[in-house]
Protein backbone atom coordinates (compact mmCIF):
# COMPACT_ATOMS: atom_id res chain seq x y z
CA UNK A 1 0.00 0.00 0.00
CA UNK A 2 0.92 3.32 -0.72
CA UNK A 3 1.21 5.66 1.94
CA UNK A 4 -0.06 9.34 0.36
CA UNK A 5 0.00 12.89 1.44
CA UNK A 6 -2.21 15.55 0.10
CA UNK A 7 -0.69 18.58 0.22
CA UNK A 8 -3.83 22.01 -0.15
CA UNK A 9 -6.30 18.76 0.76
CA UNK A 10 -8.63 21.50 1.18
CA UNK A 11 -9.01 22.51 -2.65
CA UNK A 12 -10.75 21.56 -5.40
CA UNK A 13 -8.65 19.61 -6.69
CA UNK A 14 -6.31 18.55 -3.29
CA UNK A 15 -10.19 17.14 -1.93
CA UNK A 16 -10.43 15.39 -5.03
CA UNK A 17 -7.44 13.56 -4.26
CA UNK A 18 -8.40 13.31 -0.57
CA UNK A 19 -10.81 11.18 -1.51
CA UNK A 20 -8.85 8.94 -4.09
CA UNK A 21 -6.66 8.12 -1.54
CA UNK A 22 -9.28 7.35 0.84
CA UNK A 23 -11.58 5.17 -1.45
CA UNK A 24 -8.54 3.05 -3.28
CA UNK A 25 -7.27 0.18 -1.63
CA UNK A 26 -4.05 0.61 -3.12
CA UNK A 27 -3.64 3.63 -1.10
CA UNK A 28 -3.73 5.00 2.49
CA UNK A 29 -4.13 9.04 3.18
CA UNK A 30 -1.22 9.51 6.27
CA UNK A 31 -1.39 13.17 6.00
CA UNK A 32 -2.88 16.40 4.22
CA UNK A 33 -1.63 19.64 4.65
CA UNK A 34 -3.73 23.28 3.79
CA UNK A 35 -3.62 26.13 5.27
CA UNK A 36 -7.41 26.59 5.56
CA UNK A 37 -9.27 23.74 7.60
CA UNK A 38 -6.60 23.02 9.76
CA UNK A 39 -8.07 20.34 11.99
CA UNK A 40 -10.76 18.81 10.14
CA UNK A 41 -10.70 15.27 9.96
CA UNK A 42 -10.79 13.57 6.64
CA UNK A 43 -10.56 10.19 7.91
CA UNK A 44 -10.48 8.04 11.06
CA UNK A 45 -6.71 8.90 10.97
CA UNK A 46 -6.02 12.16 9.61
CA UNK A 47 -6.98 15.92 10.64
CA UNK A 48 -5.76 18.47 8.20
CA UNK A 49 -2.00 19.95 9.44
CA UNK A 50 -0.69 23.63 8.36
CA UNK A 51 3.13 22.69 8.71
CA UNK A 52 4.21 21.19 5.59
CA UNK A 53 7.61 19.83 6.72
CA UNK A 54 6.72 18.76 10.24
CA UNK A 55 3.65 17.20 8.99
CA UNK A 56 6.13 15.21 6.45
CA UNK A 57 8.91 14.32 8.80
CA UNK A 58 5.96 13.14 11.32
CA UNK A 59 3.98 11.37 8.95
CA UNK A 60 6.64 10.06 6.24
CA UNK A 61 4.33 9.53 3.14
CA UNK A 62 5.67 7.70 0.34
CA UNK A 63 4.44 10.05 -2.16
CA UNK A 64 3.33 13.78 -2.07
CA UNK A 65 0.43 14.80 -4.21
CA UNK A 66 0.80 18.61 -4.40
CA UNK A 67 -2.46 21.10 -5.85
CA UNK A 68 -1.50 24.52 -4.13
CA UNK A 69 -0.75 27.33 -5.89
CA UNK A 70 1.76 28.94 -8.53
CA UNK A 71 3.48 31.34 -5.73
CA UNK A 72 4.38 28.50 -3.63
CA UNK A 73 5.04 25.52 -5.67
CA UNK A 74 8.53 26.05 -6.46
CA UNK A 75 9.53 26.47 -2.61
CA UNK A 76 7.52 23.07 -1.75
CA UNK A 77 9.04 20.99 -4.58
CA UNK A 78 12.49 22.10 -3.40
CA UNK A 79 11.02 21.18 0.34
CA UNK A 80 10.28 17.85 -0.72
CA UNK A 81 13.67 16.85 -2.56
CA UNK A 82 15.42 17.96 0.40
CA UNK A 83 13.12 15.60 2.97
CA UNK A 84 13.53 12.88 0.24
CA UNK A 85 10.17 12.36 -0.71
CA UNK A 86 8.59 11.64 -4.06
CA UNK A 87 6.37 14.66 -5.14
CA UNK A 88 3.17 14.44 -7.81
CA UNK A 89 3.17 18.12 -8.86
CA UNK A 90 -0.23 19.60 -10.34
CA UNK A 91 0.29 23.01 -9.28
CA UNK A 92 0.66 24.79 -12.18
CA UNK A 93 2.49 28.17 -13.20
CA UNK A 94 5.88 27.11 -12.60
CA UNK A 95 8.53 28.83 -15.16
CA UNK A 96 10.64 26.98 -17.61
CA UNK A 97 13.96 28.02 -15.55
CA UNK A 98 12.34 26.62 -12.45
CA UNK A 99 11.23 23.32 -14.35
CA UNK A 100 14.91 23.11 -15.04
CA UNK A 101 16.12 23.70 -11.80
CA UNK A 102 13.71 21.20 -10.27
CA UNK A 103 14.69 18.60 -12.37
CA UNK A 104 18.35 19.26 -12.01
CA UNK A 105 17.80 19.05 -8.41
CA UNK A 106 15.62 15.89 -8.33
CA UNK A 107 17.99 14.17 -10.28
CA UNK A 108 20.98 15.39 -7.70
CA UNK A 109 19.07 14.03 -5.29
CA UNK A 110 17.92 11.04 -6.72
CA UNK A 111 14.85 11.55 -5.45
CA UNK A 112 11.32 11.25 -7.61
CA UNK A 113 9.26 14.42 -9.34
CA UNK A 114 6.65 14.47 -11.18
CA UNK A 115 5.13 17.36 -12.88
CA UNK A 116 2.00 17.49 -15.22
CA UNK A 117 0.00 20.66 -15.83
CA UNK A 118 -2.68 18.16 -16.78
CA UNK A 119 -4.03 14.99 -15.96
CA UNK A 120 -6.83 14.13 -17.92
CA UNK A 121 -6.12 11.65 -20.52
CA UNK A 122 -8.11 13.21 -23.35
CA UNK A 123 -5.70 16.59 -22.53
CA UNK A 124 -2.71 14.56 -23.41
CA UNK A 125 -4.78 14.01 -26.60
CA UNK A 126 -5.30 17.02 -27.68
CA UNK A 127 -1.71 18.13 -26.68
CA UNK A 128 -0.76 14.71 -29.12
CA UNK A 129 -2.42 15.97 -31.80
CA UNK A 130 -1.75 19.27 -31.65
CA UNK A 131 2.27 18.27 -32.17
CA UNK A 132 1.32 16.11 -34.63
CA UNK A 133 -1.10 18.76 -36.66
CA UNK A 134 2.12 21.01 -36.39
CA UNK A 135 4.03 19.54 -38.70
CA UNK A 136 1.77 20.40 -41.45
CA UNK A 137 0.85 23.96 -40.19
CA UNK A 138 2.44 26.93 -39.50
CA UNK A 139 0.34 29.27 -37.93
CA UNK A 140 -1.77 27.82 -35.21
CA UNK A 141 -3.20 29.74 -31.66
CA UNK A 142 -3.88 28.57 -28.65
CA UNK A 143 -7.55 29.52 -26.52
CA UNK A 144 -7.58 28.30 -23.19
CA UNK A 145 -10.75 28.62 -21.01
CA UNK A 146 -10.95 28.31 -17.25
CA UNK A 147 -13.28 29.42 -14.08
CA UNK A 148 -12.63 32.62 -12.79
CA UNK A 149 -10.64 31.49 -9.21
CA UNK A 150 -7.86 30.07 -11.87
CA UNK A 151 -4.93 32.04 -10.45
CA UNK A 152 -2.26 31.63 -13.35
CA UNK A 153 -2.97 32.56 -16.78
CA UNK A 154 -1.95 31.54 -19.25
CA UNK A 155 -2.56 27.97 -18.15
CA UNK A 156 0.14 25.70 -17.74
CA UNK A 157 -1.41 23.12 -20.00
CA UNK A 158 -1.45 25.99 -23.13
CA UNK A 159 2.54 26.45 -22.40
CA UNK A 160 3.25 22.62 -22.25
CA UNK A 161 0.75 22.46 -25.73
CA UNK A 162 2.92 25.01 -27.43
CA UNK A 163 6.23 23.89 -26.27
CA UNK A 164 5.32 20.64 -27.58
CA UNK A 165 3.91 21.72 -30.93
CA UNK A 166 7.54 23.76 -31.39
CA UNK A 167 8.95 20.75 -30.78
CA UNK A 168 7.24 19.66 -34.59
CA UNK A 169 7.90 22.94 -35.61
CA UNK A 170 10.02 25.92 -35.41
CA UNK A 171 8.48 27.75 -37.49
CA UNK A 172 4.89 29.46 -36.60
CA UNK A 173 4.32 32.36 -37.77
CA UNK A 174 1.55 35.52 -35.70
CA UNK A 175 -0.84 36.79 -38.29
CA UNK A 176 1.33 37.36 -41.86
CA UNK A 177 0.68 41.23 -42.13
CA UNK A 178 1.88 44.19 -39.80
CA UNK A 179 -0.76 44.49 -36.92
CA UNK A 180 -1.84 47.14 -34.13
CA UNK A 181 -3.72 46.37 -31.51
CA UNK A 182 -6.25 49.32 -30.78
CA UNK A 183 -7.16 47.34 -26.89
CA UNK A 184 -3.71 46.37 -25.62
CA UNK A 185 -4.31 42.34 -25.16
CA UNK A 186 -6.29 41.66 -27.73
CA UNK A 187 -4.61 39.24 -30.02
CA UNK A 188 -3.42 37.39 -26.69
CA UNK A 189 0.13 36.83 -25.18
CA UNK A 190 3.13 35.86 -27.64
CA UNK A 191 4.55 32.75 -26.08
CA UNK A 192 7.96 32.34 -27.82
CA UNK A 193 11.08 29.79 -26.21
CA UNK A 194 14.64 29.66 -27.25
CA UNK A 195 14.04 32.02 -29.92
CA UNK A 196 12.11 29.74 -31.95
CA UNK A 197 8.77 30.60 -33.83
CA UNK A 198 5.57 32.32 -32.16
CA UNK A 199 2.04 30.72 -30.90
CA UNK A 200 -0.35 33.53 -29.24
CA UNK A 201 -2.53 32.22 -26.36
CA UNK A 202 -6.22 33.70 -25.41
CA UNK A 203 -6.79 32.97 -21.90
CA UNK A 204 -11.00 33.04 -21.24
CA UNK A 205 -11.47 33.26 -17.14
CA UNK A 206 -15.46 33.03 -16.18
CA UNK A 207 -17.55 30.90 -14.46
CA UNK A 208 -19.20 27.45 -15.64
CA UNK A 209 -15.82 26.01 -16.76
CA UNK A 210 -14.01 23.67 -15.46
CA UNK A 211 -10.89 23.75 -17.99
CA UNK A 212 -11.06 23.70 -21.56
CA UNK A 213 -8.99 24.30 -24.70
CA UNK A 214 -8.54 24.85 -28.32
CA UNK A 215 -5.83 24.96 -30.60
CA UNK A 216 -7.10 26.07 -33.67
CA UNK A 217 -4.80 25.73 -36.95
CA UNK A 218 -5.28 27.45 -40.11
CA UNK A 219 -4.04 27.85 -43.87
CA UNK A 220 -4.89 28.46 -47.84
CA UNK A 221 -8.30 27.35 -47.41
CA UNK A 222 -8.88 25.65 -44.07
CA UNK A 223 -9.12 25.38 -40.13
CA UNK A 224 -7.98 22.13 -38.18
CA UNK A 225 -9.68 23.26 -34.44
CA UNK A 226 -8.70 20.60 -31.77
CA UNK A 227 -10.90 20.72 -28.79
CA UNK A 228 -10.98 19.38 -25.36
CA UNK A 229 -13.50 20.16 -22.60
CA UNK A 230 -13.01 19.08 -18.55
CA UNK A 231 -16.58 18.74 -17.57
CA UNK A 232 -15.48 17.80 -13.86
CA UNK A 233 -12.47 17.80 -11.88
CA UNK A 234 -12.98 13.25 -11.20
CA UNK A 235 -11.27 12.92 -14.92
CA UNK A 236 -7.87 14.10 -13.28
CA UNK A 237 -7.96 11.65 -10.92
CA UNK A 238 -7.30 8.49 -12.92
CA UNK A 239 -4.16 10.30 -14.13
CA UNK A 240 -2.96 11.26 -10.32
CA UNK A 241 -3.19 7.71 -9.43
CA UNK A 242 -0.70 6.32 -12.53
CA UNK A 243 1.10 9.57 -11.50
CA UNK A 244 1.70 7.80 -8.18
CA UNK A 245 2.08 4.79 -8.75
CA UNK A 246 4.88 5.39 -11.56
CA UNK A 247 6.84 7.58 -8.88
CA UNK A 248 6.18 4.93 -6.03
CA UNK A 249 8.30 2.42 -8.29
CA UNK A 250 11.15 5.82 -9.95
CA UNK A 251 13.20 7.60 -8.63
CA UNK A 252 13.33 9.92 -12.03
CA UNK A 253 12.45 13.46 -13.08
CA UNK A 254 9.31 13.22 -15.08
CA UNK A 255 7.76 16.19 -17.22
CA UNK A 256 4.59 15.67 -18.66
CA UNK A 257 1.96 12.77 -18.02
CA UNK A 258 2.55 11.74 -21.58
CA UNK A 259 6.07 10.70 -20.60
CA UNK A 260 4.96 7.67 -18.37
CA UNK A 261 1.89 6.30 -20.05
N1 LIG B 1 -2.40 19.32 -13.33
C1 LIG B 1 -3.72 19.32 -13.50
O1 LIG B 1 -4.31 18.44 -14.16
C2 LIG B 1 -4.54 20.40 -12.84
C3 LIG B 1 -5.94 20.39 -12.91
C4 LIG B 1 -6.64 21.40 -12.24
C5 LIG B 1 -5.96 22.37 -11.53
N2 LIG B 1 -4.58 22.37 -11.52
C6 LIG B 1 -3.81 23.33 -10.75
O2 LIG B 1 -3.79 22.90 -9.38
C7 LIG B 1 -3.66 24.05 -8.53
C8 LIG B 1 -4.77 24.03 -7.50
O3 LIG B 1 -6.02 24.17 -8.14
P1 LIG B 1 -7.40 24.14 -7.33
O4 LIG B 1 -8.44 24.44 -8.33
O5 LIG B 1 -7.49 22.91 -6.52
O6 LIG B 1 -7.18 25.40 -6.36
P2 LIG B 1 -7.86 25.70 -4.95
O7 LIG B 1 -7.62 27.13 -4.68
O8 LIG B 1 -9.25 25.17 -4.91
O9 LIG B 1 -6.99 24.81 -3.93
C9 LIG B 1 -5.70 25.12 -3.52
C10 LIG B 1 -5.56 24.70 -2.06
O10 LIG B 1 -4.20 24.83 -1.69
C11 LIG B 1 -4.13 25.45 -0.44
N3 LIG B 1 -2.85 26.13 -0.32
C12 LIG B 1 -2.39 27.17 -1.02
N4 LIG B 1 -1.15 27.50 -0.63
C13 LIG B 1 -0.80 26.62 0.35
C14 LIG B 1 0.35 26.45 1.14
N5 LIG B 1 1.42 27.25 1.03
N6 LIG B 1 0.35 25.44 2.05
C15 LIG B 1 -0.72 24.64 2.19
N7 LIG B 1 -1.86 24.76 1.46
C16 LIG B 1 -1.88 25.73 0.54
C17 LIG B 1 -5.31 26.42 -0.40
O11 LIG B 1 -5.69 26.74 0.93
C18 LIG B 1 -6.38 25.60 -1.12
O12 LIG B 1 -7.14 24.81 -0.22
C19 LIG B 1 -3.67 25.27 -9.46
O13 LIG B 1 -2.34 25.64 -9.76
C20 LIG B 1 -4.34 24.73 -10.71
O14 LIG B 1 -4.00 25.43 -11.88
C21 LIG B 1 -3.88 21.41 -12.15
Amino acid sequence: MIKLGVVGANGKMGSQVVNLAINNKDFELVCAIDMFGVGKQLSENVVVEDNLEESIKKHNPDVVVDFTQPSVIYENVKKYIKLGVKSVIGTTGLSKEQVEDIEKMSKDANVGVIIAPNFSIGAILMMKFAAEASKYFSNAEIIEYHHNQKKDAPSGTSIKTAQLMMKNNDNFKLGNCDEKETIKGARGGEFQEDGKGKIQIHALRMPGFVASQQVVFGSDGQILKIHHDTINRECYMSGVEIAVKHIYKNNQFFYGLENIL
